[in-house]
């Protein structure tokens, strides 16, 4: 089934991300315009995990636009809790919505939606892998506030290894002219190697270091992340990483005037609430234009007949399976375990995790 779904951002060129920033910015700015323009459609949304901003940002996009929705965001109470499997709950629900957003914690799971979805599918977040939508509302809030997407340094703090939302970012702000990155995490949480490979191949420079202080005066913008409790193996080793990077006033004030503070939110305690006031501090709107943009996406995703991605374009490897625990493809056994030969290893196409032959 040929449909156009949003599972990582670059499955698409620039210029289709240009074109949602440009409506959801429009949107922004006249959204009576937009009101019915998904009337009679209905939205489905699937979370499989807790959400607050991404789910209802979704949820009053497609209320702005005039649709309708459905959905679970505890699958306890869903079909799912009788071992109901993905697949099964996707077709099924892909059956009744027109449009179908998915949250789930493992790995590849949106993409797995997707292969057997008779509608597009919209990755909300899938495992510690991708988070294409909150990228998309991070480029719209640079854009707004910062005007541009290029010539930008880039720091990225916190939970590099687990965090979703930077995997995204880091590889959509590679694809805009002269932006360069700082990743400041602890050796523990380092950027996964996958993602420093594409940037290598776009050669885009990047540095790795612990302090925040050394670099935060280097910086055009810097993206806070939340330490994730939920994504570590053991409460010891959450324990040892939180607090690591707390921005506070202080640190704040060795910044550019200009810089831009991002996090897609929630916050724990790695900026303080006085950094709230601070006009560096955009956290929350960026929070709002999340709204604006998935309204741009929801009605690009319904009305765009003719655009659709391939979900899979690798092959199976006799006997070879994902090396990572989490990816779907181990716990979902009826998906094809398809990967992307590279050298000796292979590349899931699930969850990009990297298996040596
Ligand atoms: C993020 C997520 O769920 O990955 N939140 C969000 O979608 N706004 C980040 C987080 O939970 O820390």
């Amino acid at each position: 089934m040929k449909h156009l779904h949003l599972i990582d951002l670059n499955d698409f060129p620039v210029k289709f991300w240009n074109e949602l920033l440009e409506l959801g910015a429009d949107i922004y700015r006249n959204p009576k315009k937009y009101s019915k323009a998904c009337e009679g459609k209905i939205m489905a949304t699937l979370f499989y995990e807790p959400s607050t901003r991404t789910q209802m940002s979704f949820q009053t996009a497609m209320l702005r636009l005039g649709g309708s929705l459905i959905g679970f965001d505890n699958p306890s109470t869903s079909s799912v809790s009788k071992g109901e499997n993905l697949m099964d709950t996707t077709r099924i629900v892909s059956g009744y919505a027109d449009v179908l957003v998915i949250r789930h914690p493992q790995p590849g799971a949106a993409k797995a939606a997707a292969l057997t979805a008779d509608c597009p599918v919209i990755n909300a977040g899938d495992g510690g892998h991708l988070h294409p939508t909150q990228t998309l509302t991070d480029l719209l809030t640079l854009w707004l506030e910062k005007g541009t997407l290029g010539n930008l340094k880039i720091g990225v703090c916190g939970d590099l290894k687990f965090g979703r939302t930077v995997h995204s970012l880091v590889k959509a702000m590679s694809c805009y002219k002269g932006n360069s990155f700082v990743f400041i995490s602890t050796p523990q949480l380092k950027m996964p190697q996958y993602i420093k490979d594409i940037l290598s191949v776009h050669g885009v420079s990047y540095k790795e270091v612990e302090s925040l202080e050394e670099v935060i005066g280097e910086l055009d913008v810097l993206y806070m992340t939340r330490i994730q409790r939920e994504r570590f193996a053991s409460e010891a080793e959450y324990i040892e990483q939180k607090d690591t990077y707390v921005l506070d006033t202080a640190k704040l004030s060795l910044s550019k005037p200009d810089l831009k503070v991002l996090h897609p939110l929630p916050r724990v305690d790695e900026i303080s609430v006085e950094v709230d006031k601070d006009e560096r501090a955009v956290y929350f709107k960026q929070a709002k234009y999340g709204m604006f943009i998935r309204m741009a996406l929801i009605m690009t995703m319904l009305s765009d007949k003719k655009r659709h991605i391939q979900l899979l374009r690798g092959k199976e490897y006799p006997g070879v399976c994902c090396s990572n625990p989490g990816c779907i493809t181990n716990s979902e056994n009826y998906l094809p375990k398809s990967f992307i030969g590279i050298g000796d290893n292979v590349e899931c196409e699930f969850c990009n995790e990297r298996t040596l032959l």
